[in-house]
């Protein structure tokens, strides 16, 4: 006899009704549910009988069975931010009484638009000013030629980004103008949150809350919205596990760069990841940068200061808390106006923001406060420092291999700066610099968009550069555990064949024992024309091609202008091995995307 779900849980339900739930259910994915879940709330609000489901193709399920005015939240997310934001904000709005959907940009059918009458939009920019690979297609088809006139929305976004990159928010701008443009009212200023995002965010989704029951006239008092915890929150990006570092190894040997295999140990944690997920590192400053810091301000480190509800030595805000690393634009701003230097203040014109860039790479808060001198107490400069941030490492092992571990790979980021002082990142330095035995405060970063095929028998093809690399370690560890048929192609570059070939070992005998069925290299600098991962893939298009017609999927991994230059590779090989050109060629790699063929993790 078949076991059913009726039979495993009781419910409400008679058998029929039961067997009908767990076969609507079934096989749904999050943001499935979440509509699911907000539809039925909201006819249990109305107090109305629920009308006879068809089952009907699933966008018109959507929009002929929809609410009268149900509120949609979509995000578009590359590292968890947004989507954490929207996660909270329809959840609060859920608890509220709203009738409520929260959906990822690439899940959200743009055919929709016509019938949406509210919508949120929480949106982080990447790249140079990009959206996030899951929320191309949403913006392409808002801001191009295909969009319908809106008159019957309402809307709000919410953008997220850095004011260092000189597109601040630029995805979420675009969008919010394109959607006024096409007739959409406007029901919230838009929010561009910086990288301390709660200072903007936290409001604006008060707002948008309050808002949002206003309009849809929720029945139940409104709740602050607080970022949602997982029910087992035994580690979170704000309560992380202390993971104990068991090997700091350097794999790129005596090369322009130092790049580090680190094993850290997730045990007593009940912390899991797949492949393609990240590992959130909370660095930690360099002791003599705070120390550089407190001097060049003439400031005691032992100094209590309280900010926002927190008692701690100034010593440890600088260390712990505040980011010394990076020199954010805005605290530029404010240190330009305390010291009245001209030079600096036409430098933070703001139609200078990328001149300003360029001029901050690689400067660090000292290097600033020493070179314009200007007087801060210990308070005022904890109110302005930028709050420090997690950073990300790609996920380099399997759990299906390496049991309770997670290993990363690492570039340390060591360089002189302009008057020759060594200068570290926060993270890699702290990972680089620590020996076994070190605990390191961590978390799982779940990366969706960037995972192995559900058909383990599909092909897989992919390409990185430098520490790029990291999470196809654990792609082929994860398929050669599961007894994945599907075949592996691997492009890899880095300047140095010598130094830098990351995991050759590995490499060379996943290749003899079948696991890897293809390594293409591009060692850049050992060449007179130097030769990256994009030429290799133009001198083996037809194949590549052939492995996508046969159902392949794509990865890239590494930097963003490697993306760029792949990207652009990819369009040249699709338009001479398919006839398909320009915008065709372009079609082609988003119907990939469209089905999870063609994922990107740029850094
Ligand atoms: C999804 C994702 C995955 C990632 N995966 C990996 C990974 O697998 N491995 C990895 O190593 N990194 C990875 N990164 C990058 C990583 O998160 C950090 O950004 C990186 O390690 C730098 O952090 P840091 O704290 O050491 O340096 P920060 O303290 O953040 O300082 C970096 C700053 O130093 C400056 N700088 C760096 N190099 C130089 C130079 N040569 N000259 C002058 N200035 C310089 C730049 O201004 C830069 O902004 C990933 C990022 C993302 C978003
Ligand atoms: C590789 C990279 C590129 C970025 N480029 C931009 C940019 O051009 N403009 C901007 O405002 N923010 C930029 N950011 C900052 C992100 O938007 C910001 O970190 C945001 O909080 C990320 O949200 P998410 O985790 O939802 O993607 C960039 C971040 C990264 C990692």
């Amino acid at each position: 006899m078949s076991t059913t779900v009726a039979s495993l849980f009781p419910t409400p339900f008679a058998d029929d009704k039961a067997e009908l739930l767990a076969r609507l259910t079934d096989g749904l994915d999050s943001e499935r549910l979440w509509w699911l879940s907000g539809y039925v709330a909201g006819l249990a609000r109305a107090g109305a009988p629920a009308r006879t489901l068809q089952l009907a193709p699933q966008t018109a399920s959507l929009t002929e069975t929809a609410p009268a005015s149900p509120l949609t939240i979509v995000y578009g997310s590359q590292t968890g931010n947004a989507k954490r934001l929207a996660e909270a904000l329809a959840q609060q709005a859920q608890d509220a009484g709203l009738s409520v959907r929260l959906l990822r940009a690439d899940a959200y059918e743009t055919r929709e638009l016509k019938h949406e009458r509210y919508l949120y939009l929480v949106i982080s920019t990447q790249g140079d000013g990009d959206p996030p690979d899951d929320a191309r297609g949403l913006v392409e088809f808002i801001a191009g030629k295909r969009a319908p006139e809106l008159k019957q929305l309402k809307y709000a976004v919410l953008g997220l980004g850095d004011s260092s990159y000189p597109q601040f928010c630029a995805a979420g701008n675009r969008l919010d103008e394109c959607l006024a443009e096409l007739g959409a009212t406007r029901l919230l200023e838009r929010g561009e949150a910086d990288l301390n995002i709660d200072a903007v965010a936290a409001p604006w989704l008060q707002r948008a809350l309050q808002t949002a029951g206003d309009a849809l006239k929720a029945p139940t008092p409104l709740a602050t919205v607080t970022p949602l915890r997982a029910a087992n929150a035994a580690a979170t990006r704000e309560q992380p596990f202390a993971a104990e570092l068991l090997a700091n190894q350097r794999i790129a040997l005596g090369g322009s760069k130092d790049i580090r295999h680190i094993e850290l140990s997730l045990a007593g944690s009940n912390l899991r990841y797949e492949p393609g997920d990240a590992l959130g590192v909370w660095p930690r400053n360099p002791p003599a940068l705070v120390e550089a810091t407190l001097d060049a301000l003439a400031l005691d480190g032992d100094a209590e200061i309280s900010y926002g509800g927190q008692s701690l030595p100034l010593r440890d805000w600088l260390s712990e808390k505040r980011e010394l690393t990076k020199l954010a634009r805005p605290f530029a701003a404010l240190h330009a106006q305390r010291s009245g230097d001209g030079e600096l203040q036409a430098l933070l014109a703001s139609d200078h923001a990328a001149a300003y860039q360029r001029w901050a790479e690689g400067q660090q808060v000292v290097d600033l406060l020493r070179r314009y001198r200007a007087d801060w107490s210990g308070a005022a400069l904890i109110e302005a420092l930028r709050p420090l941030t997690p950073r990300l490492y790609s996920i380099a092992s399997s759990q299906k291999a390496v049991g309770e571990e997670a290993h990363l790979t690492v570039a340390h980021v060591e360089y002189a700066n302009e008057d020759g002082a060594t200068r570290w990142g926060a993270a890699s330095h702290l990972l680089a610099a620590s020996e076994e035995g070190a605990r390191l405060p961590v978390y799982i970063e779940r990366n969706e968009r960037f995972r192995l095929p559900a058909d383990a028998s599909r092909d897989a093809i992919m390409i990185a550069s430098g520490t790029g690399v990291a999470p196809f370690r654990g792609f082929v560890q994860e398929r050669t555990a599961i007894g994945a048929t599907g075949r592996h192609w691997l492009f890899f570059g880095n300047p140095h064949f010598r130094s830098d070939f990351l995991y050759q070992l590995e490499w060379q005998r996943a290749l003899k024992s079948g696991q890897l069925q293809r390594l293409d290299l591009a060692f850049s600098r050992d060449t007179a024309a130097k030769t990256y991962v994009q030429h290799r893939l133009r001198e083996r298009g037809r194949d590549l091609y052939a492995w996508l017609e046969g159902g392949a999927h794509l990865y890239v991994c590494g930097a963003i202008a490697m993306g760029k230059d792949v990207h652009a590779a990819l369009m040249d090989i699709i338009a001479e091995h398919s006839g398909r050109h320009g915008g065709d060629a372009e079609d082609y790699l988003n119907t990939l995307r469209q089905q999870g063929r063609y994922a990107r993790d740029v850094y």
